[in-house]
């Protein structure tokens, strides 16, 4: 199977629902490389309307969290069937912001994965080190250990269905980006687990994106690199014509 080209937008807490809707309006305006699949991944509010704008075929949209239950007395949090309901194919799950302003655990994060996957969303799956594991040199260990913990708790069949985006800590929102030859030492590992755990065909199937100060300057040669399948964008996103250059990286 040939796996995708994904350029994802994470606007994160950015944008009323008017600004939202004219940033896709504006990005809907560029040329956009058709054979690239964009996610739009927008605060819960604006889901819906961003659905009801006419966009080109490979413009889904997506949510940023969700939760594992599927409805009742949990205040304030969205199901799968509501993202769904919004027309929503895609969903972030693990970011590192979750993961630690939130405390969301490997677990939480595997079962948030599985009850999006039995919804029909494609979880884009986070993962990456801190600066401190960087530096001691255990970011591979580290990070295939997050995967490994999460994943315990899926089929090999929903482990084929994931997105997968490596964001190292100490490059979101820095403007310090992992070198193409950083992103690539991880996602080459990333995958190499993968197939040891999954299988080739499985592992060659999955897209691995990179997330970290991706802007239009940088997207053309942390995309050139062999196992990585295009990015998860935040900063850069924000900007309907920098995001358009960073959808034509490929
Ligand atoms: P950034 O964020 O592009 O602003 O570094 C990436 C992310 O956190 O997904």
């Amino acid at each position: 199977m040939k796996r995708k080209n994904i350029a994802a937008a994470n606007w994160k807490m950015n944008t009323t629902v008017q600004e939202g809707i004219k940033l896709l309006e504006d990005l809907c305006q560029q040329s956009l490389n058709s054979e690239t699949q964009v996610v739009i991944c927008a605060p819960a509010t604006h889901l819906h309307g961003l659905g009801l704008i006419e966009s080109p075929a490979n413009v889904a949209i997506g949510g940023q969290n969700m939760y594992t239950k599927e409805k009742g007395a949990y205040t304030g949090e969205i199901s799968g069937s509501m993202l769904v309901s919004a027309g929503v194919s895609y969903v972030v799950v693990g970011h590192s912001e979750r993961r630690s302003y939130f405390a969301e655990s490997n677990d939480f994060l595997g079962e948030k994965a599985k009850s999006a996957l039995a919804h029909g969303l494609t979880p884009i799956f986070c993962c990456g080190e801190g600066l401190e594991i960087r530096k001691a040199g255990n970011h591979v260990s580290h990070v295939i250990a997050q995967l490994k913990a999460s994943f315990a708790l899926l089929s090999d069949e929903e482990v084929a269905q994931l997105v997968i985006a490596y964001e190292p800590i100490w490059a979101i929102g820095t403007g310090e980006t992992a070198s193409p030859e950083q992103a690539q030492e991880m996602h080459a590992a990333i995958r190499a687990f993968l197939t040891e755990a999954y299988g080739s065909e499985t592992a060659e199937g999955i897209s691995i994106l990179y997330g970290g100060s991706v802007k239009p300057a940088n997207a053309k040669e942390i995309f050139g690199q062999a196992d990585v399948d295009g990015g998860l964008v935040g900063g850069a996103s924000l900007d309907p014509e920098g995001f358009a250059a960073i959808i034509n990286s490929f």
